[in-house]
């Protein structure tokens, strides 16, 4: 298995990972309903921050929700279980690999991992093949390139922009949030349909400065820092900052908006 994790399996990321899954609940989520009695294969469930969201909305469906990393899957099922949710049964599997018989699912939901892989389309067409005829997928992604904030800085900028590259020096793509439609149709889904969610951060909302800028999206900036010095795509001082002035949009006075991108096609 070749994958390379640009964020990494740290303890700050599961933690990350959480904080992302719940200040955006309700953004990404309040849809993500599906027909009763589904059975559902969530590919790259991770630590199970959006499954534990997506199968209490879901209570009377199923759901397999698979992962490459052993370790994530075991954070998941102790998450799970301490919420007494058990409409979800965990296993190893990789979506390139999947040892499903062809057309068994009725939904799949796929959440922050399509920006991970080297080949999104290859893996839409895996789990397209695993999808009913008439079944659903849900896609979700962020696109980096949607990232702006007041007050205005290019060490900011530079910082966002080093993440873009290193995920594309890891095989992913962090700009992939505008591409969801074109994978859709490319992968053979029908009935396409992608919504822009946007998060939209200033003072008024200290939720989302606490649970967005702060700890979803300027954490995982801070998360490459070793390894983007350590590839001298910049020093020090430059990256801390464009670190500092992306916690200066969490002041009183700043603003910050991102958008995620929510895709849903049918499998005719
Ligand atoms: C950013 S995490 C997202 C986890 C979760 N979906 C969430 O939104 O919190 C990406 C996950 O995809 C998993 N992954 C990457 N490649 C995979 C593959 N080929 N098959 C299954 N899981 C994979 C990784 O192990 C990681 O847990």
């Amino acid at each position: 298995m070749s994958f390379k994790y640009v964020h990494g399996y740290t303890e700050r990321e599961s933690i990350r990972l959480e904080d992302q899954a719940n200040c955006l609940s309700e953004l990404l989520h309040y849809d993500s309903v599906f027909p009763e009695n589904s059975v559902i294969l969530e590919a790259g469930c991770g630590v199970g921050a959006q499954t534990r969201i997506v199968a209490l909305k879901n209570p009377s469906s199923k759901f397999i929700s698979i992962d490459i990393s052993e370790d994530s899957l075991n954070k998941a099922r102790s998450v799970v279980q301490s919420l007494n949710i058990n409409n979800v049964e965990f296993q190893t599997g990789d979506i390139f690999d999947l040892k499903f018989p062809d057309e068994c699912f009725d939904h799949i939901f796929i959440c922050f991992v399509l920006e991970h892989l080297p080949s999104p389309s290859n893996a839409l067409k895996a789990l397209k093949r695993v999808l009913k005829k008439g079944g659903t997928i849900t896609l979700i992604e962020g696109d980096h390139g949607s990232a702006y904030f007041y007050p205005y800085s290019e060490y900011a900028e530079k910082v966002i922009n080093l993440q873009v590259k290193l995920q594309a020096m890891a095989g992913g793509n962090a700009l992939i949030g505008r591409q969801l439609y074109p994978l859709l149709i490319e992968a053979g889904f029908k009935n396409c349909k992608v919504s822009p969610r946007m998060v939209y951060v200033d003072s008024s909302r200290p939720e989302l400065v606490e649970g967005f800028t702060k700890n979803t999206f300027t954490a995982m900036i801070e998360g490459i820092r070793e390894k983007a010095i350590e590839v001298s795509i910049i020093d020090k001082n430059t990256f801390d900052k464009g670190i500092q002035d992306l916690y200066r949009t969490t002041q009183v006075d700043g603003v910050f908006c991102y958008t995620f991108f929510k895709g849903v096609g049918y499998n005719v």
